[in-house]
Order: structure tokens, then sequence, then C-alpha cells
């Protein structure tokens, strides 16, 4: 996992108590910790059943704390100093009984009296038998939580440790590291904005079974979703079928063909601050579908293509006649004159940016993930960019827009 600037200058104090789940928060802790995060991990005795201290000392490249760490030689200003100083407390695992007590104020451990006097926004990822969960005490204090505004992430359906199935399992670590990205982000610079990404190749079906399509991935428009979810916006992402999970927090409509991406980037744009047109739309598509797969025997000699609509010149029709989306940026894969044939993209499609890159090089465009791309602005401006991953171009993108958007 790379940096991520959100992560950066940030403390986060990850609780872990008593299930076998804990062996998943060693996990988080390494994920938050490589994301660029300082992590302060707080053990209860019950977690160090299952789990022990230097396996978080070991990820995290610091020791971590335990209930012998209250009342030890740095006192008992230890719990005051771990809550004033972090951004965020996550407790995964949590157990029941560690939410009963989170619910009521009671404070019988490190980790409790470090809640309770902790200011920052608190996520649980609750881990228990099915039982324990449905059990309307547990629910009552899940309540009481939830009205004070903290992020309760799952549970998840599946095996549980009792041997039987069902909802009590502590949610993935990339899923709730995505919580904590939303929760973090909060109020970032990009709160309150609309944003609509779109990603992917659209397919243009030839008949049931078969498309016409491109080799793009959507890594570079799912990228620019999560960095743009990262400063706070509100995202949407339009996206044509990829094998990549969606960030934590989009609002995600999926789409096949071309036409419906257009459909779906018009009505989601007349209100937006910024569309990022990422998608590889296919400019052409088979003029009949047919409705039977066809046969082998039957044959196809040929296939007659049409072309599809250009969303973004639909998209700047749009533009002039309401004034939104008040931000356009669209994206130019280029096998040769990579320059001049942005420039014209820019100016025909009426962009504010354009992100050119050359396909023909092999660490950068369709699949890998890495990009090098230069930007060229309506300005006249041009800013290239070393080889970057994608999301650390996705970063640069959405801090080159967001002044753009602030003057709006
Ligand atoms: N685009 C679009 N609608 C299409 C095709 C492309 O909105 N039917 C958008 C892409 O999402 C991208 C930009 O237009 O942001 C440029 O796409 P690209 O494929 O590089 O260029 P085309 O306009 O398709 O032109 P050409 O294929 O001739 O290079």
């Amino acid at each position: 996992m790379n940096k991520i600037s959100l992560f950066a200058d940030k403390t986060i104090i990850l609780g872990v108590t008593g299930s076998i789940a804990a062996y998943k928060a060693a996990d988080l802790a390494s994920k938050l910790t490589q994301a660029g995060a300082h992590v302060d991990v707080i053990l209860t005795q019950a977690a160090r059943e299952f789990i022990t201290s230097l396996t978080f000392q070991s990820v995290t490249g610091h020791r971590a704390f335990a209930d012998e760490d209250l009342w030890g030689k740095e006192g008992h200003i230890q719990h005051i100093g771990l809550g004033k100083s972090a951004h965020l407390l996550a407790i995964a695992p949590a157990t029941a009984n560690t939410i009963a007590k989170l619910a009521h104020g009671i404070a019988d451990n490190l980790l409790t009296v470090t809640a309770l006097a902790a200011r920052c926004p608190l996520v649980i990822a609750p881990a228990m038998d099915g039982g324990m969960f449905t059990h309307p005490s547990t629910q009552s204090n899940l309540e009481i939580l939830r009205k004070r505004s903290t992020s309760i992430v799952g549970p998840a359906e599946g095996h549980l440790a009792s041997g039987l199935s069902g909802l009590g399992r502590m949610v993935e670590p990339i899923e709730l590291l995505g919580h904590i990205r939303l929760v973090l982000a909060d109020s970032g610079p990009l709160s309150g904005r609309k944003v609509v990404v779109t990603a992917g190749g659209t397919q243009e079906p030839i008949d049931p079974v078969r498309v016409i399509t491109n080799l793009s991935s959507g890594k570079q428009g799912y990228a620019l979703a999560q960095a743009a979810l990262d400063r706070g916006a509100d995202v949407t992402l339009i996206s044509a079928p990829t094998s990549l999970p969606p960030p934590v927090g989009v609002s995600l409509v999926s789409i096949t063909t071309a036409e419906e991406m257009m459909h779906a980037v018009l009505d989601r744009s007349n209100d937006a601050d910024l569309l990022l047109m990422a998608a590889a739309v296919a400019d052409f598509r088979p003029d009949k579908t047919s409705d039977e797969k066809i046969k082998k025997s039957t044959g196809v000699s040929k296939i007659d293509l049409e072309s599809t609509v250009d969303i973004l010149n639909a998209v700047a029709n749009l533009k002039t006649k309401q004034d939104y989306p008040r931000i356009v940026v669209g994206f130019a894969a280029e096998s040769q004159d990579l320059i001049s044939n942005a420039q014209a993209k820019l100016r025909t499609k009426n962009l504010d940016l354009i992100i050119a890159n050359d396909i023909t090089s092999k660490d950068a465009g369709f699949a890998v993930d890495t990009n090098r791309v230069i930007i060229l602005d309506a300005g006249g401006g041009e800013e290239a960019l070393p080889l970057m991953t994608k999301d650390e171009v996705a970063e640069h993108v959405i801090q080159r827009v967001t002044p753009l958007m602030r003057n709006e």
C-alpha cells in the first residue's frame, strides 16, 4: 500500500478487544501505518488472550499499550495524552462487552478510559456471535452510540467462531480502512461539493454473450473517486463493468454501454461542481444487436459499426444551457501527437483541463498501476508529471482542480 496524503500527520488510536477477529486488527494496523498514519494500539486484557502486543509493535514500529500502562510509570496521564493527540479512535474488533461499556461511559481499562477522555470521532467494528449481536441489550447499546455519531461498521454475515453462520463477523480491514478514510475526510476542502467520476471501458453488445470493448481497467477513474472522497466530496461514480471494488462512500451507478453512460452522466451532472470523465467510452458500436446468441453454424461475415454519442460534447451543450457541471476534466488517450491531439480535444469538448497520456508506453495507460500524464489547461498551461501510481496521479489531479472549484 502507498502513502495516502489524508493520513499524513494523523494519529489513530486502534483499540483491540477480545475476539478471534483480533488477528484482522494486525492487518488494519499495518495498512494504516503503510498509508502514513501514526498508529497507537491499545489492547484490552481479553485481546491479549488472542494476540500479543509484539505483533502490533512489529507492524506499527513502536510499542503497543495495555492495561499496565494505565497505572505504570507514565501513570495517570497516559489515557488523557493518548485521547487528546488522536484524530480518530477505531475499535476493531469491538466486543459486545466493550460496546456496552462505551455506551454507558464505563471506564475500567486503558481503552475505555481513553475512549472517555478522547474527543475525536469514534469508529467501531463489532465482532461477536450472532445471538450476542441481535440481543436487545447490544442493539440498544449500539443505538446509543449511533446517536452520539459513532460510525458503526458491520458486522458482516458469514462463518462465525461458534461454528454457526450469521451476522457477527468483523468486516475486512480494507473495508474498515475505507470507512476510516470517510470519517477523516469529513469537512475536507471539497466537503459539500458534488463530484461525478466516470470509469472503465463501456461494452457494446453484439449479441447476449458477446461485446465490443476496450482494455481500460477503470483503475484511474476509481482512484480519482477515492481522491475526491478523501477531500470530503460527495462522489458519484458512474462505472462500466470492472473487477474493482467501489471505494467506500461513493454513490455507484453501474452502466454497460456508452448510451447508458451518457444518460447517467447528463442526469448526475446537472448540479455537479466537477465532472471527471476518465472512462474509455466506445466510439463505435454494432449497428444491430442480435437478441439471440449468434450460432457458430450461422457465421458472421462482418459487423457493421455506427458511431456512439460523444458524452463530453453532450455535456458541453448542457453547460452552455445551465452552467453545470461547473468544472469539466477530460482524459486523452493518445498513441501519437500527444500534445496537439489533447489540445484539440480540450478546445472542441470545452474542457477546463485535459489529462493526456501516451498509451504506447509500457508503464502508463491501460491496465497497469502506473501512469505518466501531462495536464493541459484551457489557458494554454502544460504540466508534465513524472511516472506515478494512478493513486498519486488522482491525488495530483484533485489538488489541481480544488482551487478552481473554490472560485466557483
Ligand atoms: N469521450 C466521451 N464520449 C465518447 C468518447 C470519449 O465523452 N464517445 C471522452 C472520454 O471519456 C475522454 C475524452 O472524451 O475524457 C477523450 O477520449 P478519447 O478516447 O481520448 O478521444 P475521442 O474523443 O474518443 O477521440 P479519438 O478516439 O479520435 O482520439
